[in-house]
């Protein structure tokens, strides 16, 4: 059997009015893959997430993806939550969870939505049956535990350190079940310790869960040492791609990005 690929992003690009921010992307993701894509600010890394998740329609190009069933699906023209409901799973640049609830409270919704109640109707929602209501606390308790947040559960999410954030976005990431979970800067703001422990658990999702990784991030020594895989984007083109080692050693990459960004890479 032939390998499969999450996503096949074939020739893709993207406009806003006169701004190109994705130019013919063509890449791929392997399933059960942790792949990176870097880039400078401004390459299209986010855009290229958003088109991924149909948050963003580009205008040209194809986007495929393929589930764990083997059906492939064409995401360009589909709504967000019909690409979530794929398996297709992400956390945001900026944190989007609910600060005024807690840890637990926030996964479970998560874990809500993804059985089809949808975040608000999770909160409107009738009664439901009592195993239904053991079954969801019971996975949500079990993913705390995994994302090592399991003590913190009654915490309000406001007073989490950014570490503990990271953590809980991911949790609420993987409450939908995903296939892939897309990874938006996972470790900007958090310190060199919290660091080591986001790579090793994003690493554990990848190895125990089964789920394939896609990430952008910043930190140059947290990428290389997560990711298999990795693509360069600048100016909205993939100007390379290849394994850590590879990319390291690429002058095109040396030039466009290394070089010309080594102060925003120290400073995260
Ligand atoms: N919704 C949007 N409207 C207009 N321009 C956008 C929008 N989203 C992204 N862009 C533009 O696309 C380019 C790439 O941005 P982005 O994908 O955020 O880059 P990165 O995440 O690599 O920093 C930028 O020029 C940005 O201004
Ligand atoms: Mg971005």
């Amino acid at each position: 059997m032939s390998e499969t690929r999450t996503f096949d992003v074939q020739d893709v690009t993207l406009r806003f009015g006169g701004v190109v921010s994705l130019s013919h992307v063509t890449l791929f993701q392997k399933s059960g893959e942790i792949l990176a894509v870097i880039g400078p600010n401004g390459a299209g890394k986010t855009s290229l997430f958003n088109s991924l998740t149909g948050v963003y329609q580009p205008q040209e190009g194809t986007i495929t993806f393929t589930g764990a069933n083997g059906r492939a699906t064409s995401i360009i023209g589909k709504k967000a939550h019909r690409v979530a409901a794929l398996g297709v799973a992400r956390t945001f640049q900026a944190s989007r969870m609910f600060s005024a609830l807690t840890v637990f409270e926030n996964v479970k919704i998560g874990a809500e939505s993804h059985r089809g109640f949808g975040a608000v109707g999770a909160m409107l929602r009738g009664p439901r049956t009592r195993r239904d209501e053991r079954e969801s606390d019971q996975d949500t308790l079990r993913l705390l535990e995994f994302v090592g947040l399991r003590n913190q559960a009654n915490t309000v999410s406001a007073s989490l350190s950014y570490g503990d954030r990271r953590r809980l976005e991911i949790a609420r990431g993987l409450a939908t079940k995903p296939q892939v979970l897309l990874l938006d800067e996972p470790a900007a703001g958090t310190n060199p310790a919290e660091k080591i422990e986001l790579t090793d658990l994003i690493r554990k999702v990848r190895d125990e869960m089964g789920v394939s990784i896609l990430l952008i991030e910043h930190d140059m020594k947290l990428v290389m040492s997560l990711a298999e895989r990795l693509y360069v984007l600048n100016f909205g083109s993939v100007i390379a791609e290849g394994t850590p080692d590879e990319i390291r050693a690429n002058p095109v990459v040396i030039e466009a990005y290394l070089g010309s960004s080594a102060s925003e890479t120290g400073g995260r």
